[in-house]
């Protein structure tokens, strides 16, 4: 019998607080969903208005919100709560990491504590029950600009699945890049987290080598495609991304936590520090 601990609700703000938004400013529109940054209550916020209320989309995006909230984690962007049909986040300062490789591929110091970032997210969400989806450089902001470990936040909970939420999101309208995806995703396969490892896998290979791994994404994805890429970066990195990357679920590391261990061990191998002791980096489930 699965464990249906029941997720909590989204904090509602206007309830609990007078609340003023101001200096709003629309950065993207899509599939219903308005994006702002904006300030409220004095500090900078990052909003998520649903502006299409359509039952499809409404379903998509309160199941996003209560996602978001159920894992407390440094390193994964949670809303404050919510403001009638806007989710409030805190706003991150930074750039996202896909913004940051448009400036050229990272160093495999930098790389691999990013990667390790990533990691230890994915492994406090998994442990809550949650798998993302939809990992990609758009969807991790670098607090700060910077490319290291601490400054990792994941965002977009859009296409996640919770094992603890009764509604399946399986949002084939908001599909965006196939580059980071698994396979199986890719043929419906819902909530492994070893999807989620081929995600941190293909963002590592993109990190190294400045693109994701197959260029015709979709034709390896549905298996049309064969072709094996090289590898970037030093050969210490090569076994636990070509693990990572296994079209065959049972050859990746078997968990977030299992390609954390892996990560470090190459780090070591590399001459450079361990990652930090990952059992300081434990989330909250809500
Ligand atoms: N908390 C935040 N602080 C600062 N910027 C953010 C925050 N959350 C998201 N962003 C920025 O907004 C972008 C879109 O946010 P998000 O990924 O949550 O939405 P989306 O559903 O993918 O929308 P879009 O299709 O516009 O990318 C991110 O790629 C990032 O640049
Ligand atoms: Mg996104």
């Amino acid at each position: 019998m699965k464990d249906f601990t029941p997720v909590n609700d989204v904090p509602d703000l206007t309830t609990s607080s007078p609340s003023v938004v101001t200096d709003r400013r629309r950065t993207s529109e899509r599939a219903g969903v308005r994006c702002e940054s904006a300030t409220w209550q004095g500090r900078p916020v990052f909003l998520k208005t649903l502006v299409f209320d359509e039952p499809d989309t409404r379903a998509r995006f309160e199941h996003e919100g209560r996602v978001a909230c159920s894992v407390q984690h440094a390193l994964i962007v949670s809303p404050l709560g919510r403001l009638d049909q806007t989710l409030v986040f805190p706003f991150v300062p930074g750039v996202t990491l896909r913004e940051r490789l448009e400036a050229g591929p990272l160093a495999p110091d930098e790389a691999t504590r990013v990667a390790g970032g990533l990691a230890a997210a994915v492994a406090a969400l998994h442990a809550c029950g949650v798998t993302h989806h939809d990992l990609k450089p758009e969807n991790v902001i670098l607090e700060g600009s910077r490319a290291e470990f601490d400054a990792v936040r994941v965002i977009d909970f859009g296409m996640s699945h919770a094992t603890r939420l009764p509604l399946d999101i399986h949002s084939g309208a908001r599909m965006g890049t196939p580059h980071f995806m698994a396979p199986e995703q890719f043929l419906g396969v819902r909530g492994d987290p070893r999807s989620d490892v081929y995600s941190v896998g293909a963002v590592l290979f993109d990190c190294l080598a400045g693109e994701p791994p197959f260029q015709d994404a979709l034709g390896w994805l549905s298996g049309l495609n064969d072709r094996q890429v090289p590898l970037p970066g030093p050969r210490a990195l090569h076994g636990v991304l070509a693990r990572c990357l296994s079209r065959d679920r049972a050859q990746r590391p078997p968990s977030a936590a299992a390609l954390y261990t892996e990560l470090s061990a190459a780090r070591r191998a590399l001459g450079l520090t361990p990652l930090p002791d990952l059992s300081d980096w434990r989330g909250q489930c809500r």
